[in-house]
């Protein structure tokens, strides 16, 4: 059809033709939603049925040439705009669908935020800190990895010595075997504050201590002491026990008792477990005392001389007491909440958030 006119007549008909495709391609291109559709439309308009007409310029008489040529450019020109226009439209909008399905809603629960507090154990730890401290003792902490000699040696634990059994150790793989350990309790604190200070002292020591123990409802392998040592001229088991008492009232309030029952400890003559009255069933007896009315906390009494002798003191002129015990059941027992103290590791805010 092309070249079948005349030479006037088919430049015309060229220069319409081109206008009419680049005039179609301007409406496809407005309505395809797809880069494939699009791609598609310039294929079979663009590269094809344009191309076939410019093909046609051959035919065209030479006088007409410069203006079908310059006519066809710009149909041609019009429509390829038309496309890369549509092109980046349609990229740009699949690009922001992108972003607004990949987007992270960072927003959730973003109503406003909730303040923590210190773990219940730690409010305890410090507590305790301050109790003492008003009392006009002094904190001092020692090492979590300690040698034989302070965890058990000048505390009167004699290699094979019975009682070191009972501590379930977690040796390290440091020095020579069973040298370097985690310390088992914070008495060894003691021996540290008197090799490092002459008396009079008056020390509380808390800290972390380990032992070889299965984690389960009672048990964890880490766990909480605080420890305290007097050592004065004079002292009595009566400043002990005054200072217990004293100090469990601050604790858990007036209507608390302490107890001391004959024990056995290597460090200390005479020897006492530590107990508190059931906070739970004010001693008439209940499943959290195991119907004693008491609950053991630790252990108390007067420094043995073989432990003043082991960091160079004299047994005769000086005497002193010191008592231990664990920190994790008292944020428990203070609350009244009879529950198994290991769930204070659980980290379960929905738990720790009561205290
Ligand atoms: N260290 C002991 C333990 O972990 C507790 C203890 C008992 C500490 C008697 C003391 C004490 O200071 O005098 O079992």
């Amino acid at each position: 059809m092309i070249g079948s006119a005349k030479p006037h007549e088919l430049a015309d008909e060229l220069i319409g033709r081109a206008g009419e495709l680049a005039a179609a391609v301007e409406a496809g291109a407005s309505e395809v939603a797809s880069l494939d559709a699009l791609a598609e439309l310039e294929r079979t308009v663009v590269k094809g049925a344009l191309a076939e007409v410019k093909k046609g310029i051959k035919a065209v008489d030479g006088t007409d040439r410069a203006r079908v040529g310059q006519a066809l450019s710009a149909a041609e020109a019009r429509a390829k705009a038309a496309i890369e226009v549509r092109r980046h439209a349609i990229a740009a909008a699949q690009r922001s669908e992108a972003h607004e399905r990949e987007r992270l809603d960072l927003t959730a629960l973003g109503t406003g935020y909730e303040r923590g507090h210190l773990h219940p154990v730690t409010q305890v730890w410090r507590e305790l800190e301050d109790i003492f401290l008003g009392l006009g003792y002094q904190v001092y902490y020692g090492p979590e990895a300690e040698d034989d000699w302070h965890n058990f040696e000048a505390l009167n634990f004699p290699p094979g010595h019975p009682a070191r059994a009972m501590q379930d150790t977690l040796y390290l793989e440091v020095g020579e075997a069973e040298s370097t350990l985690l310390r088992t309790h914070t008495s060894p604190c003691q021996i540290r504050l008197m090799e490092s200070q002459p008396p009079p002292i008056y020390a509380v020591m808390p800290g972390r201590t380990f032992r070889r123990d299965t984690m389960d409802a009672r048990h964890s392998p880490v766990f909480h002491q605080i420890e305290a040592l007097v050592v004065d001229r004079n002292v009595t088991m009566g400043d002990l026990m005054g200072t217990i008492d004293v100090f469990f009232r601050a604790l858990f309030g007036p209507d608390i008792d302490a107890r001391f029952l004959p024990s056995y400890f290597p460090f200390t003559e005479p020897s006492a477990e530590l107990g508190v009255s059931c906070p739970f069933c004010e001693r008439s007896g209940c499943r959290t005392c195991s119907n004693t009315g008491w609950i053991e906390l630790g252990g108390c009494g007067m420094v043995d001389p073989n432990v003043f002798s082991a960091v160079g003191l004299d047994p005769q002129e000086w005497s002193g007491f010191a008592f231990g015990f664990g920190i994790d059941r008292i944020p428990l027992l203070r609350n009244e909440i009879d529950t198994l103290h290991t769930l204070l590791w659980d980290n379960d805010v929905r738990f720790l958030n009561q205290f």
